[in-house]
């Protein structure tokens, strides 16, 4: 099926039962922000405060993305927030292949819907993903890296720096070089 319009795949995914955590969840957290953004963010799965508002990045880690975000002067509205897996998996663990399998062609819609420019990728599960590869976090960030002919940035998810403050530092670098490159594409786009 094609979908004409975010809303529409929306309304689609919101039905989805294709995984064991429809079972579990209370919300299918879709994603949110602008349906035509140029800068599209990509995180794990949502957690307990996702799954209670049916919002991505809302509980501490959000804020933080939210943070980091605006320190590189991205508003949230500007971009598109959303996850490789649309519903929560049960105690916070991470997702498994099988729903990852699964809810992947959907986050590919949503994709060819909003056609960003560029895409963050926050964490490893988020860039494995995308990359269908098993590379450690640390060798795919800090350079840009080429998926179906959009650039990509990784960096640390959120949870994992409030975890690790140490690793703030890097990731500000990587933000601010995706920033630096936006920049330049939107520069070049204009011209
Ligand atoms: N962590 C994620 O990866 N996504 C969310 O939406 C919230 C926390």
């Amino acid at each position: 099926m094609s979908f004409p319009s975010l809303e529409a795949l929306a309304i689609e995914v919101a039905e989805c039962r294709k995984c064991r955590l429809a079972d579990t969840r209370k919300s299918v957290v879709f994603g949110e922000g602008n349906p035509e953004a140029n800068l599209m963010v990509i995180g794990e799965a949502p957690g307990a405060d996702e799954d209670a508002s049916g919002r991505p990045f809302v509980g501490r880690s959000g804020q933080l993305l939210t943070k980091i975000l605006q320190a590189v002067e991205f508003s949230r509205e500007e971009v598109f927030i959303a996850n490789i897996v649309k519903c929560r998996p049960p105690e916070n663990r991470n997702p498994l292949q099988d729903e990852i399998t699964c809810c992947t062609p959907w986050l590919e819609k949503q994709l060819e819907i909003i056609s960003p420019k560029v895409i963050l990728l926050l964490g490893k599960v988020a860039a494995n993903t995308i990359f269908s590869n098993q590379t450690a976090l640390g060798a795919m960030r800090g350079k840009v890296l080429e998926w179906r002919g959009v650039d990509c940035f990784v960096t640390y998810h959120p949870a994992a720096l409030l975890r690790n403050p140490n690793w703030k530092r890097a990731c500000w670098e990587d933000v601010q070089l995706m920033r630096h490159h936006y920049d330049n594409l939107m520069k070049k786009s204009r011209a």
